[in-house]
């Protein structure tokens, strides 16, 4: 694989260009072509992520955790009666935008991955899972060449908000740490954006 990282450098990066159409203004107004810095476009998709992941975790999982007799969730969910895991949901959710044609990527990665598809898959990932993970406030970015296109790469601290997230983990044969507590970083989420369209 063709790799190169220029670490943090991504403040110096160009901006990502996008067209904002505008409802129903005049015709030359219907769009205009503004500018946001991949670093902002990162973030912005990393909010969103977030905050789906989030609802998720409180409404539906820890909901169904309250009354075990009812439907559970499971990686078994294509074959048994229960609902995706969240993992499950991100990915099937990722997937459905890049058959749409989105240039924009999302992922989720850990150093401790139940799913071993899961472990870190370029030097980026690696340094900025090890990073986020001994810095939960900061988010790491980069700039990287994957099959020769440069992507500008931020990587988010996934940390243990609920119980539920600890539970789940510790208690999953598949898991090679065991011994998570809430507030630890379980991993991260990983958004690349192409640095040319
Ligand atoms: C009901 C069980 C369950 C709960 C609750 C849960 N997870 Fe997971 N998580 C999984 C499973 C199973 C996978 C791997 C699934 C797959 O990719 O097929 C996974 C994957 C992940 C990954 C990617 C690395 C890996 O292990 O494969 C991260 C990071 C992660 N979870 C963090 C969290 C966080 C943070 C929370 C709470 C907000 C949470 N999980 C809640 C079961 C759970």
């Amino acid at each position: 694989m063709n790799l190169s990282l220029k670490w943090l450098a991504a403040a110096t990066v160009g901006a990502v260009a996008l067209w904002v159409f505008a409802a129903d203004g005049p015709a030359d107004k219907a769009h205009k072509l503004t500018t946001i810095s991949p670093r902002k476009f990162a973030d912005s998709l990393h909010a969103v992520i977030a905050a789906d992941r989030e609802a998720y975790a409180r409404l539906v999982v820890e909901r169904l955790a309250v009354d075990a007799g009812q439907m559970k969730v499971s990686q078994e969910w294509r074959t048994e009666n229960c609902l995706p895991t969240h993992a499950q949901l991100l990915r099937e959710a990722a997937i459905t935008i890049q058959e749409r044609g989105a240039e924009f990527s999302y992922t989720l990665r850990s150093l401790w991955p139940i799913n071993p598809n899961h472990g870190p898959q370029t030097d980026a990932e690696k340094a900025g899972l090890d990073f986020v993970a001994k810095h939960p406030g900061t988010n790491f970015y980069a700039e990287e060449s994957l099959g020769g296109r440069s992507y500008f790469t931020a990587i988010y601290a996934d940390q243990a908000t609920l119980r539920s997230c600890v539970s789940c983990h510790n208690q999953n044969p598949a898991s090679p740490r065991r011994d998570f507590k809430v507030g630890d970083v379980m991993g991260g989420i990983v958004v690349r954006v192409p640095l040319e369209f």
